[in-house]
């Protein structure tokens, strides 16, 4: 039998199976993740071999320098991942890759290896989109949390409102119809100064703003679920460059406060507004942006106010990890999605 229906034969096997050992690999951006979790829920390890000091220097991630750190770091990874997890390589039943959204590049060398370690092992290949990834995180963050529920999908590639109807069920509420809140977080950063990556700045640095500064734009999208950044970040863009232009001196904490208020106020009362709406009594943060302390403070008030239980990933599975990739992957393989042959190849672009 050819890898592909020995594949086909062990996944259906798995899908039964009572135990099942998934290593998940992320590459999609600057970190290089590979991660064993067990049953989808139970994370034996979870290795993130992280790229921010180099991409630092460059005020961004630089596709080209990230994909050949991946390449670089992933041997040393998977060898950390089986050591930390006490098991052996064969004692994996199936192998997880995030395939996209991402820079293609770096996709491609976590897709690559993943390939070759499934041809290798003779085992199932599952190929998981990485915003499901970031809905996965709350899976192994709260050990009760089933859907349905409503999620807040705030990352640096996505901005979304989606209906989680079961565990491999989604639908599209609202997105955003211009930056993702993280590309917004990281472009205010950068003017001000910080460094790269913008949030978690900015979410530090707005603990000490006290004044409220009134930025020239108009309110965001109403009657939609639908958000709109970029007429904020452009507001504040234009308030850095006209005070550094006549010489004023800028309060950064205030830059910072003041923006993070609005943002905030703007993802939680949409989230909020969504649940009463479709009658949803739980919601649940994902991507990069839920790490932001005080989104996480106000959504926790606002789900109080509102009767809405409200779920976050704990800090460490916010960001890119594998732990949260192979969280939904153990899905895929129960919901009977995501079985690919060797021609799987990375996509740049994946909706929800
Ligand atoms: O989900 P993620 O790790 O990567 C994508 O899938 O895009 O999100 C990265 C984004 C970056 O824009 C980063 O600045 C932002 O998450 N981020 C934060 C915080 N921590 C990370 N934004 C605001 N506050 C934070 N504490
Ligand atoms: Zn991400």
């Amino acid at each position: 039998m050819g890898y592909i229906e020995t594949a086909k034969e062990k996944f259906e096997l798995l899908r039964a199976k009572k135990d099942v050992l998934i290593l998940s690999i992320e590459s999609s951006c600057d970190e290089t993740s590979i991660a064993v979790v067990k049953n989808g829920r139970e994370v034996l390890s979870n290795i993130v071999s992280s790229q921010i000091d180099i991409h630092k220097l460059y005020g961004g991630v630089v596709p080209e320098i990230a994909s050949r750190n991946h390449i670089k770091n992933i041997s040393t990874v998977l060898e950390q991942a089986i050591e930390e997890a006490k098991i052996k390589l064969e004692d994996i039943d199936a192998v997880a890759v995030t395939y996209g959204a991402g820079l293609m590049g770096a996709l491609l060398v976590g897709v690559n290896f993943a390939k070759t370690l499934a041809y290798a092992l003779n085992i199932p290949l599952i190929a998981v989109s990485h915003v499901h990834g970031h809905i996965g995180a709350n899976y192994i963050s709260h050990l009760d949390l089933k859907p349905p529920f409503l999620c807040l999908m705030v990352s640096g590639g996505h901005t979304a409102i989606v209906d989680v109807k079961d565990y491999c069920q989604f639908k599209l509420i609202g997105s955003t119809v211009d930056d993702s809140v993280g590309e917004c977080f990281d472009k205010v950063a950068r003017v001000l100064g910080l460094s790269y990556p913008g949030g978690p700045n900015i979410d530090r640095l707005a603990k000490q703003g006290k004044n409220v500064i009134k930025f020239n734009y108009k309110t965001p999208l109403r009657d939609t679920y639908n958000f709109s950044f970029s007429g904020l970040k452009t507001a504040v863009v234009n308030y850095v460059h006209n005070k550094e232009q006549k010489g004023e001196e800028i309060c950064k904490e205030d830059v910072a406060c003041t923006f993070q208020e609005l943002v905030t106020d703007e993802l939680c009362t949409k989230a909020i507004d969504a649940c009463k709406k479709l009658g949803k009594d739980k919601i649940v943060v994902a991507g990069g942006v839920g790490a932001n302390s005080r989104l996480r403070e106000k959504l926790q008030n606002f789900g109080e106010k509102n009767n809405i239980k409200v779920y976050m990933p704990v800090l460490k599975y916010c960001t890119d990890n594998a732990a949260m990739i192979g969280a939904i992957a153990y899905y895929y393989l129960k919901a009977g999605i995501g079985l690919s042959d060797l021609t799987l190849t990375a996509k740049p672009t994946v909706g929800i």
